[in-house]
């Protein structure tokens, strides 16, 4: 069971959940999945696009079909959006064969990543994104933290020695799992 866990990451928008688990999933010989594209597969169109013609709830009920779908499989490294873990599902879900890294990275670095992204539907139209961004991490603070089996800080570096700490991460908690993939 242990050699087949999946290795999820959660984390707000802009911390590297999609290079850092490309990078993760070829140092692990694993699969590698995000969930925004499998929704932007299954909708026929982009995450932009589906806010705009279903809204968020309507996003949020594809994404929860593909977290359903990506949950099942093994040996896949997952690069969630910055908003699954939102739903206690989802993580139950991301749980049941997976070790759930949360990446977390000063706001003023997001902020940096951010400001110019268009493709981030929850902070179009902001008056001013650093704001937008803090009230949205400090309102899914406990959201993050709870999901999280471990916690990888990447403040300040790079893809490479981001997804070195990751992989750490990852191997040392799954050494600590039992057997049967019961966590510590
Ligand atoms: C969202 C984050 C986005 C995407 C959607 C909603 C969020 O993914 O799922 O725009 O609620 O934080 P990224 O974290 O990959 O930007």
């Amino acid at each position: 069971m242990n050699g087949a866990l999946n290795l999820v990451l959660i984390g707000y928008m802009g911390t590297g959940k999609s290079t850092i688990g490309r990078r993760c999933a070829h140092a692990l010989g694993y699969t590698f999945r995000d969930t925004d594209r499998i929704v932007e597969i299954d909708a026929g169109m982009s995450v932009a696009d589906v806010f705009a013609t279903r809204g968020e709830e309507g996003f949020r009920r594809l994404e929860a079909m593909a977290i359903r779908r990506v949950a099942s499989f093994r040996r896949t490294v997952v690069a969630t959006g910055g908003g699954a873990v939102l739903r206690p599902s989802n993580v139950r879900e991301l749980q049941r064969r997976g070790v759930i890294v949360l990446l977390d990275v000063a706001p003023s670095e997001i902020v940096a990543r951010v400001s110019r992204s268009s493709k981030r539907p929850l902070l179009e139209g902001a008056e001013d994104r650093t704001t937008r961004v803090m009230e949205m991490l400090d309102a899914r603070k406990d959201a993050y933290e709870s999901a999280a089996d471990v916690v990888v800080s990447t403040t300040g570096l790079s893809v490479a020695e981001a997804s070195d700490l990751v992989l750490l991460a990852f191997r040392e908690f799954v050494a600590k799992m039992d057997q049967r993939g019961n966590r510590p």
